[in-house]
């Protein structure tokens, strides 16, 4: 599976309401695609895993890249990951902050100040693989 890793910052308040409307329309787009992955949102910053065919996820990648909603697109890891899909079926998984930190204790017990801004590329991987292995994420 080829995947794509970025974070990005909001350049606009989303409401849960604007988040809302960007998953609906983002599973849409990346159903069509056969484009699967997650996106995690907290304090104003994105963190966002596509995967799927390197075409397919070059292509989506390239229309978020451009949208206004965010800037400072920084990609941690792009590349080939594992054979199988992280995220199966989800066209799109989602998860707050909340939602990460209360699945990843082991995790955030190492990074009690845990910022999405702060993550290294390895620790932005681990964490959104972390995700697509926890049923309860699954998207609402
Ligand atoms: C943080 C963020 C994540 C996004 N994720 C996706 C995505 O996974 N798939 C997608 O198609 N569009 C995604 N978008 C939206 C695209 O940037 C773009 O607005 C959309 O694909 C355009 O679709 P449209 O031309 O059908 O309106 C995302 C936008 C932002 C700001």
């Amino acid at each position: 599976m080829y995947q794509i890793v970025y974070r990005s910052i909001a350049t606009q308040d989303f409401s849960d309401s604007d988040l809302k409307k960007l998953l609906v329309r983002s599973r849409m787009r990346n159903k069509e695609a056969g484009v699967t992955g997650m996106l995690v949102f907290h304090d104003g910053t994105f963190l966002q895993m596509l995967e799927g065919e390197k075409r397919a996820v070059i292509d989506i990648f390239t229309r978020i890249e451009k949208d206004p909603r965010h800037r400072g697109v920084a990609v941690l890891h792009r590349g080939s990951g594992p054979d199988e899909r992280v995220f199966g079926d989800w066209a799109m998984g989602y998860a707050d902050f909340t939602g990460v930190a209360a699945i990843l204790k082991g995790f955030v017990r190492f990074n009690k100040q845990l910022k999405l801004a702060d993550l290294d590329s390895a620790g932005a991987v681990e964490l959104l693989t972390a995700c697509g292995h926890d049923q309860a994420l699954k998207q609402a």
